[in-house]
């Protein structure tokens, strides 16, 4: 595809040309095609273990040990997250989409009947997946209508690593590696 070519150019860039001339329609589309892993971010909050579902994953540096995420401002969970100056990045199996649309809904208590452990630091680890960090709050910057969240990590473990898949999300759906 491409970007809309009907939207009306909306600016001009400082070199010039025009900016902006797509809609948000085809933004999402586009960015679609950027294939990620799927996590859930997990912390304390006051009354038990909270999360959310994030693609917005990545490695950020190697020295110090740093990871990236964003978080839309309206996160009802990550505020709360971040209050507590720590959380646990569980990257999913390709067997935990449940996992990934539980944890995508807003409100309720995300963690009934999901099995989890503490951490070496305390914080929730989800059985099952496959990958756990476990960060401190490094930094928050803005990110628009999102924040940038970049955390240290204090610890990391990868169970079962040699024999599970990870879960992907692709052009809004949940996929598996082919090979
Ligand atoms: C596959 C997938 C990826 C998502 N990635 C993000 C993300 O990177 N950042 C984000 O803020 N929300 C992301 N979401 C949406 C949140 O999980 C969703 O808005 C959730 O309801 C937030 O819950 P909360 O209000 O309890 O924080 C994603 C959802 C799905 C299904």
């Amino acid at each position: 595809m491409t970007a809309s070519p009907s939207a009306a150019p909306r600016g001009e860039s400082p070199a010039g040309g025009t900016f902006e001339t797509f809609d948000e329609a085809s933004f999402r589309q586009v960015l679609a095609r950027f294939a990620t892993g799927v996590v859930v971010v997990t912390g304390t909050a006051g009354d038990g273990p909270v999360g959310l579902t994030c693609q917005s994953f990545s490695s950020l540096s190697l020295d110090p040990p740093l990871v990236l995420l964003s978080t839309a401002r309206t996160s009802r969970t990550w505020p709360r997250i971040e209050a507590s100056g720590r959380f646990a990045v569980n990257v999913l199996g390709d067997d935990q989409r449940d996992l990934s649309e539980r944890f995508a809904v807003s409100g309720g208590d995300k963690f009934a009947g999901v099995a989890w452990r503490q951490g070496a630091l305390g914080n929730p680890l989800l059985d099952g997946a496959i990958a756990h960090l476990e960060c401190d709050v490094h930094a928050v910057h803005d990110g628009g209508d999102h924040v940038i969240v970049i955390g240290r990590v204090r610890a990391l473990e990868a169970p079962g690593l040699e024999e599970r898949a990870p879960l992907v999300y692709f052009r809004s759906a949940y996929r598996t590696l082919a090979g």
